[in-house]
Parts: C-alpha cells; structure tokens; sequence
C-alpha cells in the first residue's frame, strides 16, 4: 500500500453543482460524498460561477482554469491569483477539453502550473493521448512529451486521461490504466517517483472505480460524468474508502 493518500476529485465542468452538494451535511462530514472525508482527500471542481457556494458550503474546491498573469486585458479568463482569493485550493491545468477548444499547448499549460503553484494552488496537471495516436502506437511517446514540458520536481499531481475514454463509456481497462501510471512515475525525478500522486480519468463509474483504485499506481481518479450523480459519486467515495481502510 502506498503513502499517498487518494484523492477523488469531481470535475462539473459546464454544468451546475448536484443540488444536494450543497446542502450542509448534518453532523457527520462524510455523509455527503462531496464533503471533505477523514481518510481520503474528495475535492469538486464546479464552474466559476458556483465556486463561491461550493466554498461556503465547506467543499474543498478548485477552479478548472486559471490564467497565469495576475490581472489585465484578458476578456474572459480568471487569474491564478483570483482564485486563491475565492478559496480554492486546486486548479486543473490542460485538460483535454481545453487544450483542443482553446489550444492550450504543453508550454501554457506549463505556465500555469508554475503561477498556481506560487499561488499555492495545488495544480492537477492533464495528459493523456487521443485514440488515433494510441492507434499509432503513440501513446506513450504523447504522454511523455506532454509530461516533460512540466514542472515535475514541485509537488504537483498528474491526471491522466485518455481522450478516447473522457464521456465515451470507454474506460482504460485497469491493466491498461496501471501500465500507463507506471510508466509515467518511471519518468519522475527520482525523489518525486513515491510522492506524486498520479490519478487516473475518462468513464470512472462505480461499477470500475474499485478495480482501477486498487491498481499500485493509480492514486485517484478525476470523474466527470459520474460525479454529477450523487449516488454514484457516493458509490465510488465508498469504493476509495474501502481501499484505504485495506
Ligand atoms: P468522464 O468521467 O465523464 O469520462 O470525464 C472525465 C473527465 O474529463 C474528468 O476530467
């Protein structure tokens, strides 16, 4: 069993916050899956406009963007800066969905690693390849490319999510999945190899979240779909539990 502890984080995306994330938890924390737990870090990820209610509510929350300046003439964009001041305590960097819609490259989302990092931010850094460069053979050569533009001596976490697996119902088998892990932690720095810990996203549901969490190297997961359905949330917050208390 590793040291690191896992880390279960919901990315909405573009949709509003499940109603009942909001509501207080009556007594016991952990009774609502979105609020924070003893043995696990569950961290949500909902639009800039929420994240002031996901902050009040007492959720441990983080932007899913940050720009790296401070401020300025950046019509749309929210800084680094702006969402440490909201209370956030992770930013996602480069995922997929943004490094094709608004072509985010390895060096932006460098960029912003490093600015949230000196926020004291924790960044959740994306990599992952598409299907038709696994289809090549090129999964590993992408993900590696991608991995060494970041700064990965710093206490960051890496997600990664193949693009073939985000909203598809294709999930990496856990095989697949662990290989992938390894291989990214094999080209850690040394004294970063035990510490960084590597999540695993596209199509985690309940029905696979307790197989893929069991693998050595996967120290998480990043769940879109199935974090908007409480129940299912809950089902996998149960299955990370199982697996600590192990
Ligand atoms: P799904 O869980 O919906 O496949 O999304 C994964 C993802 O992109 C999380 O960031």
């Amino acid at each position: 069993m590793s040291s690191r502890r896992l880390l279960l984080a919901a990315n909405w995306k573009m949709n509003p916050p499940p109603a009942s994330a909001l509501q207080a938890a009556m007594g016991d924390h952990s009774a609502n899956p979105y609020h924070p737990h003893s043995d696990i870090d569950v961290v949500v990820f909902p639009t800039f406009l929420d994240l002031h209610k996901t902050v009040a509510a007492g959720l441990v929350s983080g932007g899913q963007y940050g720009r790296p300046e401070n401020a300025g003439a950046y019509s749309g964009d929210i800084s680094m800066a702006m969402l440490k001041t909201a209370g956030c305590r992770y930013v996602l960097c480069g995922h997929s969905e943004r490094r094709e819609n608004h072509n985010e490259s390895d060096a932006d989302v460098a960029a912003q690693a490093v600015a949230g990092l000196e926020q004291k931010i924790h960044p959740i850094i994306c990599i992952g390849e598409t299907l038709e460069e696994r289809d090549k053979g090129h999964a590993e050569s992408v993900v590696k490319k991608q991995l060494n533009a970041l700064p990965l001596e710093s206490d960051i976490t890496i997600a990664y999510e193949p693009v073939w697996a985000i909203g598809t119902g294709k999930t990496a088998s856990a095989a697949q999945a662990q290989g992938m892990h390894a291989f990214i932690r094999s080209l850690l720095p040394k004294d970063r190899q035990e510490k960084t810990r590597i999540l695993y996203g596209g199509s985690v549901k309940a029905d696979n979240a307790e197989e893929l969490l069991s693998q050595p190297d996967i120290d998480g997961a990043l769940i879109g779909g199935a974090s908007l359905r409480p129940e299912e949330f809950g089902e996998i917050v149960k299955a990370g539990e199982k697996i600590t208390q192990k």
